[in-house]
């Protein structure tokens, strides 16, 4: 009765379940039923109609692999699984059959695929797994990376929870700031970068028996690098293991690159997944989701919702609309926990997403796509999917980063999906149309390697490794890499030959963009204090500045408090100015008409109107980043003379650059300068 049908390559997975009767919201059967149709027409009175999200009633189920007599087992309440000891949970994960014949196949073969649904037990259980098997005798450590800092500390705190340790003892977690390891630790989970700078100090990774990549379908940039640095080192140290994680993407590629490494694959337990679409495209996905949460509160029977958004701050406008509206609406719904989570939110408040939901209640946890692989969030029934995600993409030509919200592919939006069939049958609702999924949707997303700028990178392998018999997986762009080389030839970082210098040396080994580390480097005992604590600030991923919705004008004034006159980093401290320039010399831009003009590539940027220059228009100044957002936008941009430029990176700009270069501020409002009048 069921026919296979054809969406862009979802390997067979996807299958066309009978059409169902068009009914209002939901297609499923079981709305229909008494008591739901009861409280959908309850739920009508208090959404208008219109308001209403009008899902196509044709449901395609992605198929679970459990067989019918699993799927009619009821899925085991919070309260029971707490009863169980973790022990017990352990043994309950689909993993734990195939214990035996996983430790044997790594004891057969150097490196491993490994290839499991998310939620299998790969991250949590494999290095136990190995540390119970012995890897770890004699001191021998395991290492995990995964690409999210959330995701290390919370998969390890777990372990530490699994084997009554103490966290940071036994099992410990690096990421760039924090180190939350002992000389005990043998289980360390880290990010991606941290293991990619342990290179620096231990190139053959001497210390450590097994290599697990975790998360290995993300793709990110330092994964990607860690790929080709593990398989080069693989071949003197026969007795690493390596392990690649993924989750059930691309472990054909993996197994490919690492000269066809045998993959092992952990059969799924899923349950299957009803997924839903849109009849027409939602012009407001944000308002989209805040009206579908209602509306599957209202109608669905429990279980809790998971909502993937884009960034913090789409998360926390969708929270606030969402206790708002639960507010007004009062005791005429159920009690509904709204919890946010994405990178960087404070760890004690991730930590709730965790706990388990009180009964009668509903959980909506609103996501970044943090929750798409990294975290399992248990009890989870229902998705809704916007089909976007944060997209970092960089145009070497002009050195402009764009972090721009873009749909996000195929292969994320079916692992979304995915998330709803853990625990029981579950329902995806995609806030846009099957044709959208169909035709507008990438197969899979670009790896992060070929869309960012590889200035931090090309450095540190320029320190550990030979860059140009670098066995990339998938090669940067050309362009990209030989911008980041002439960055750092200008920062004097790599010699007129290519190779490293003592400085770049230096450089390589302080965790942060090659023109922060020179700005740290260059500040040598005049400054180093207060430089390190605008490279601090200026490390913070997002702005210090915290700008509530509902505070805006408060937020602005207590920021306005903090203005100094000079720019935005004497903002953060004042400093030294000249210090910046010696690490910054090369992101420059004077006044030109109508905005600045970067002096190298002449491309027209602005101030951000965040900037506490923006009204001041200095005619020289420095920035920390180029950011596209609406616009061109520096982003903590500072005022200089044009003079210290020659001081400190003679060998890069030349007098007649910076010609018209009188170091008095331009007269503002008052007069035009040569250039301007054109
Ligand atoms: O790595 P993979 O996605 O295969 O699974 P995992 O992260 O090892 O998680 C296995 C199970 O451990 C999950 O299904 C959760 O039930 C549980 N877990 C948890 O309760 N809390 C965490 N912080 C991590 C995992
Ligand atoms: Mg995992």
């Amino acid at each position: 009765e069921e026919t296979p049908m054809e969406l862009g390559g979802e390997q067979g997975r996807w299958e066309e379940e009978r059409l169902k009767t068009a009914s209002l919201s939901f297609g499923a059967k079981k709305e229909r039923e008494q008591g739901m149709r009861h409280e959908q027409e309850k739920y009508q009175l208090i959404l208008e109609e219109d308001e209403m999200i009008n899902f196509v009633s044709t449901a395609i189920t992605m198929k679970g692999t459990r067989s019918e007599k699993d799927q009619e087992a009821p899925a085991l309440s919070q309260a029971e699984l707490k009863k169980q000891s973790m022990q017990e949970v352990r043994r309950s994960l689909p993993i734990f059959p195939y214990r035996e014949d996983l430790l044997a196949a790594i004891h057969e073969h150097q490196i491993l695929v490994i290839e499991g649904e998310t939620g299998s037990g790969k991250t949590t259980q494999i290095p136990q797994y190995l540390l119970e098997d012995g890897y770890t005798k004699g001191g021998m450590k395991i290492g995990c990376t995964q690409p999210r800092r959330v995701a290390a500390m919370s998969v390890a705190a777990r372990v530490a929870e699994e084997m009554s340790v103490k966290l940071g003892n036994e099992v410990g977690y690096s990421i760039r700031f924090e180190d939350c390891t002992s000389e005990r630790t043998v289980l360390k989970y880290m990010t991606d970068g941290m293991l990619l700078r342990e290179f620096l100090t231990e190139p053959d990774l001497a210390s450590y028996s097994v290599i697990i990549i975790d998360e290995a379908h993300e793709r990110t940039l330092h994964t990607d690098i860690l790929f080709g640095l593990i398989k080069d080192i693989a071949r003197f140290r026969p007795d690493l293991k390596v392990l690649v994680a993924s989750a059930t993407l691309d472990t054909e590629r993996f197994s490919c690159f690492f000269d066809d490494a045998p993959v092992f694959r952990i059969p799924g337990r899923r349950f299957p997944v009803d997924i839903f679409y849109t009849k027409a495209p939602e012009a407001d996905y944000l308002e989209a989701c805040v009206v579908s949460v209602l509306q599957i509160h209202v109608t669905q029977s429990p279980g809790d919702i998971l909502v993937f958004l884009t960034g913090q701050e789409e998360i926390e406008a969708c929270c606030e609309l969402l206790q708002e509206r639960c507010r007004r609406l009062g005791s005429k719904i159920a009690e509904l926990l709204v919890l946010p989570i994405y990178a960087n939110l404070p760890s004690d408040m991730q930590a709730k997403i965790f706990n388990p939901t009180p009964p009668g209640a509903r959980k909506v946890v609103v996501a970044t796509n943090i929750a798409e692989t990294s975290l399992t969030i248990d009890g989870i029934i229902y998705v809704i999917d916007p089909g976007f995600c944060k997209q970092k993409s960089y145009n070497a030509r002009t050195g402009m980063e764009s972090l721009i919200v873009t749909p996000c592919s195929r292969a994320s939006a079916n692992q979304r999906a995915g998330r709803a069939g853990r625990v029981a049958a579950g329902k995806c609702f995609r806030l846009y149309t099957a044709w959208a999924f169909k035709h507008e949707m990438e197969e899979t997303t670009v790896p992060e390697i070929q869309r960012t700028n590889l200035g931090n990178v090309v450095l540190l392998l320029k320190s550990i490794n030979d860059l140009i018999h670098f066995d990339f997986m998938d090669p940067p762009p050309h362009e990209t890499l030989v911008l980041a080389l002439e960055q750092l030839y200008a920062l004097g970082a790599l010699n007129h030959l290519g190779e490293l210098t003592k400085l770049g040396r230096r450089m390589a080994e302080l965790p942060v963009d090659p023109m922060l580390s020179k700005m740290i480097l260059a500040s040598e005992y005049k400054c180093s204090e207060e430089v390190l604590t605008i490279a601090a600030m200026l490390s913070v991923n997002n702005s210090i500045f915290y700008r509530p919705k509902d505070k805006v004008v408060h937020a602005d004034n207590a920021r306005m408090n903090f203005v100094v006159p000079g720019g935005d980093h004497l903002v953060l401290l004042n400093v030294y100015t000249q210090a910046i320039t010696a690490g910054y010399f090369y992101h420059t831009a004077r006044l030109s008409k109508g905005g600045y003009k970067t002096v190298k590539h002449q491309q027209t940027v602005y101030v951000h109107p965040n900037s506490s220059l923006f009204e001041e228009q200095p005619r020289w100044l420095i920035y920390h980043e180029l950011v596209f957002t609406t616009k061109e936008f520096m982003r903590q941009v500072i005022e200089i003379e044009s003079s210290w430029l020659l001081e400190v990176a003679p060998h890069y700009y030349k007098s007649k650059e910076l010609e018209d270069s009188s170091s008095k501020k331009m007269p503002r409002k008052q007069g035009k300068t040569k250039e301007e009048l054109g």
